[in-house]
């Protein structure tokens, strides 16, 4: 089922809803910082617009499985949208993840409690047994937060995204309903 317009989840770190297009003001702060970016598909963004636009293709796009897009917000007064957890690339019992979080939230265990709750829900919301995630092999804290949630490291795929014009290598990392079991 598709995560739902009323839906609020509420963790002890973090609330989380559907992304919207209004939170592209939050995420500019995020999608333009170099260091947050880093091990990011694409560079940074040097204006709002660039942020906006895709912010509106991916939710245009969120195609079959819509919305399938959650924006994390902060518990503190702001409300603010801090980052996202995304699923996407949905093929028959399988999807992928994507994640972002503001740099100044950073370290203090929010991502990992996102992705103990998300994987689950995914699992279940999209009657999924699979779902896979690609991370830059230099980006130390993204693949230890996959594994600490149980991803399995599946694969070094050399020079298999273009950024910047130049070709990177990932690590892929799969997760089976059934590894969550055992
Ligand atoms: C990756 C990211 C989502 C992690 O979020 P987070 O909320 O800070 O992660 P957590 O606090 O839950 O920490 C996860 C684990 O990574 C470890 N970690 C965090 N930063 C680290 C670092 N620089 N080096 C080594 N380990 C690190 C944490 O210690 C923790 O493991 P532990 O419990 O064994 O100590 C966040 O850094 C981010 O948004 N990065 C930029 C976007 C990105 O790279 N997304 C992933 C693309 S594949």
């Amino acid at each position: 089922m598709a995560i739902q317009e009323h839906e609020l989840i509420v963790l002890s770190k973090v609330k989380l809803r559907a992304l919207r297009l209004s939170d592209s003001k939050d995420l500019v702060e995020i999608f333009s910082d170099a260091e947050t970016m880093k091990h990011w598909s694409t560079s940074e963004h040097k204006s709002n617009k660039e942020t906006f636009d895709m912010i509106a293709n991916y939710l245009r796009h969120d195609g079959d499985s819509s919305k399938s897009m959650w924006a994390l917000c902060s518990l503190e007064g702001s409300k603010k949208c801090i980052g996202w957890l995304s699923f996407y690339a949905f093929r028959p019992g399988i999807c992928e993840l994507g994640y972002i979080l503001h740099r100044s939230f950073w370290g203090r265990g929010i991502m990992t409690e996102v992705l103990n709750w998300g994987v689950r829900d995914a699992l279940d919301r999209w009657q999924i047994h699979r779902i896979e995630a690609q991370t830059s092999p230099e980006n130390v804290s993204s693949m230890r937060l996959l594994e600490k949630v149980g991803f399995r490291r599946e694969g070094y795929l050399r020079k298999n995204y273009l950024k910047d014009g130049v070709f990177e290598d990932t690590v892929l990392f799969g997760l089976l309903d059934e590894d969550l079991m055992s």
